[in-house]
């Protein structure tokens, strides 16, 4: 059996790059973190549980930063595959990494920080617009350096959107109502974070994946927001009231929210899904 690659994970201690950790333990692969000092020493429970996890799965720390070119290179060259899970702030420098990349001169494999919507085929508004653009230029830079890529299109992260049935600022599903974007037909994808960091990993030493872009949509987690709501009714054995906003006045709302991103990409992924490509 071929031995499986080394892989580094960028933003392992994030909210997706955690799953991407675990899974590549999990799977087998020789697992490194690229970690700043401040975060392996960072005492609050939600972090210093999280690398004693890490350090019991047997990951491999390299204390770096995505800003210090060097770290960067000496990270890359112990590896023969780099994930980048950076979160929206880090997604512009990336750049660094494909230096880093170029200078190491040993890497099969990058998968840069997308996970959600193929930002190719997108028609979005602001401010998931600028965020999609940017992701989508940093493809063209990719390409145009020739390093070897992966890019994943994840599509929805089910813990944040299902649990809440999509309601902004809510921390549970609601029981009395619920707000539906436009007429709540639109089917979105969502997707297991476990789901999606194994299908990362799987993707990592698969031939088939190598310069493609990974489409994560299950059909059976493929659903309208009007069927994930009356699922969620019929779980509690309760019909819930059901405020239907209109999309003209979702873009209004957006806009009067200044630029929420989350209603943004919500509203987008409802508008468009159907028309993105499945592989
Ligand atoms: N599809 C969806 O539903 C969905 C939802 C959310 C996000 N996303 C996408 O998922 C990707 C990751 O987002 P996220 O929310 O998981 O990110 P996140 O939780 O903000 O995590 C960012 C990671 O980057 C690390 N980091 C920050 N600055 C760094 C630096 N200078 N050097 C090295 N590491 C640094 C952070 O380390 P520390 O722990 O040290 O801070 C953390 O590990 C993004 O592309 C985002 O668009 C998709």
């Amino acid at each position: 059996m071929a031995e499986k690659s080394k892989i580094l994970i960028i933003g392992g201690t994030g909210y997706i790059g955690k799953f991407i950790v675990q899974a590549s333990t999990f799977v087998g692969h020789p697992t490194f973190i690229l970690v700043r000092e401040a975060t392996l020493y960072n005492p609050a429970p939600h972090k210093s549980d999280l690398i004693q996890n890490f350090r019991n799965s047997g990951v491999n720390f390299i204390l770096g930063d995505l800003y210090d070119h060097e770290s960067l290179v000496k990270a890359i060259k112990q590896v023969n595959v780099v994930i980048s899970t950076v979160g929206y702030a880090q997604l512009n420098d990336q750049d660094k990494i494909v230096a880093a990349i170029k200078k190491a001169g040993n890497v099969k494999r990058f998968f840069p920080s997308e996970f959600g919507n193929d930002v190719d085929r997108v028609h979005a508004v602001e401010p998931a617009k600028t965020t999609f653009a940017q992701k989508a230029q940093f493809r063209r830079l990719i390409e145009a350096a020739g390093v070897p890529f992966t890019y994943v299109s994840s599509n929805f992260f089910a813990a944040i959107f299902v649990r809440t049935l999509a309601q902004l600022d809510a921390t549970a599903p609601p029981r009395d109502k619920v707000v539906i974007l436009g007429d709540g037909n639109v089917k979105a994808v969502y997707n297991r974070e476990e789901d999606i960091a194994i299908y990362t990993i799987k993707a990592a030493d698969d031939p088939r994946t190598l310069n493609k872009i990974l489409y994560i949509r299950p059909p059976a987690n493929t659903i309208s927001m009007n069927d994930l709501v009356s699922l969620w009714e019929k779980k509690i054995g309760k019909d819930l009231e059901k405020i239907y906003v209109p999309e003209d006045q979702v873009v209004k709302n957006i806009q009067g929210r200044s630029l929420n991103i989350l209603t943004s990409l919500e509203f987008h992924c409802r508008k468009t899904h159907n028309s993105q490509v499945n592989v």
